[in-house]
């Protein structure tokens, strides 16, 4: 096949990328989007803050647009994401632990309530745990205000509210094993010893010099997998540019399609001149929409 998403597809998986609305009018992004990927994820629109910005009002205008598109194209659509201590608004993390948990398990039914049967996969938490060696769950009003029981919390009212939407808990630096995937790790076989709903994990996988893929990269997902949920590479960008990149992006790759239960790749972004790495070339397309050594090393080992 001659495009990511038709490779992909060969293969039983989905090949995605993060979209904004606010290129949606630009032709050489829409025409990149429509050619090459089948799975999109709003970059930002399904944030709490984009979506519930004060207490009471949903805007939802922005991520219906991204999901029109997707729809119109027949591309599947990642949800990102409902329980994360980042782009929360204030109101939320004032609340007190009682009306915390209602706005918690509210916010869930009402954005998923509002896209029921149009997302393939939910991020339903994002990063909650520490960096580092500890193993730890990470500060949020969440975590400090609900304890740990908050996330087997999100996943349940997340299965009732959708229950054909698939439910992951995605992070990054879980990527390799290290002592937060470890723990990361061990939530998941608890919540499957213990029949808490969870489907699937998302690997962020955003990498750079000080970070690259992991030597145990396709090991780590394995073991994932190996627990009977889905895993999926869910915000893929890889800094630095020529060779070094099409290598690394094409290690991705390969991992992901030696990992039955990999289900599909999302990279964080359609060109360069978009990401949020606004210092770096981690993607696919270039400024100006140019195909790159990293675009042809994912193709090739797709
Ligand atoms: C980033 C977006 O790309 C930026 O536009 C925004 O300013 C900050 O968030 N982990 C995640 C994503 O789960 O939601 C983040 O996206 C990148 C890190």
């Amino acid at each position: 096949a001659s495009t990511l998403g038709a490779a992909a597809a060969e293969k039983g998986r989905y090949f995605g990328t993060a979209v904004a609305a606010n290129h949606l009018g630009e032709a050489p992004y829409v025409s990149t989007l429509n050619t090459e990927f089948n799975s999109v994820t709003p970059e930002n629109e399904m944030k709490w803050d984009a979506v519930k910005p004060s207490r009471g009002s949903f805007n939802f205008a922005n991520a219906d647009r991204i999901v029109s598109h997707a729809q119109s194209r027949g591309m599947k659509v990642r949800g990102h994401t409902l329980v994360w201590h980042s782009q929360l608004p204030s109101w939320v993390g004032s609340l007190g632990a009682t009306d915390l948990r209602t706005a918690m398990n509210n916010h869930i039914n009402q954005v998923m309530g509002h896209y029921k049967g149009k997302i393939h996969s939910w991020d339903v938490v994002n990063e909650a745990f520490q960096d580092g060696t500890s193993g730890a769950r990470r500060s949020s009003p969440f975590q400090d205000k609900l304890g740990n029981g908050f996330i087997e919390e999100a996943f349940r009212t997340a299965r009732a509210a959708d229950p054909a939407a698939k439910l992951c808990y995605n992070d990054y630096n879980t990527d390799g094993v290290n002592a937060k995937s470890n723990a990361v790790y061990n939530m998941v076989r608890d919540f499957k010893a213990r029949g808490v709903p969870i489907d699937c994990v998302g690997f962020q996988s955003h990498f750079n010099s000080a970070s690259p893929v992991p030597a145990d990269y396709q090991a780590n997902l394995q073991r994932f997998a190996d627990l009977g949920v889905e895993v999926q590479i869910t915000e893929l960008d890889i800094e630095g540019s020529g060779t070094a990149q099409a290598n690394s992006y094409g290690n991705v790759v390969k991992a992901c399609l030696a990992v039955t239960r990999c289900t599909g790749i999302t990279v964080w972004g359609v060109t360069d001149k978009y990401s949020w790495r606004a210092s770096g070339t981690p993607l696919l397309f270039d400024g100006n929409y140019n195909k790159k050594p990293a675009y042809t090393a994912v193709l090739t080992a797709l």
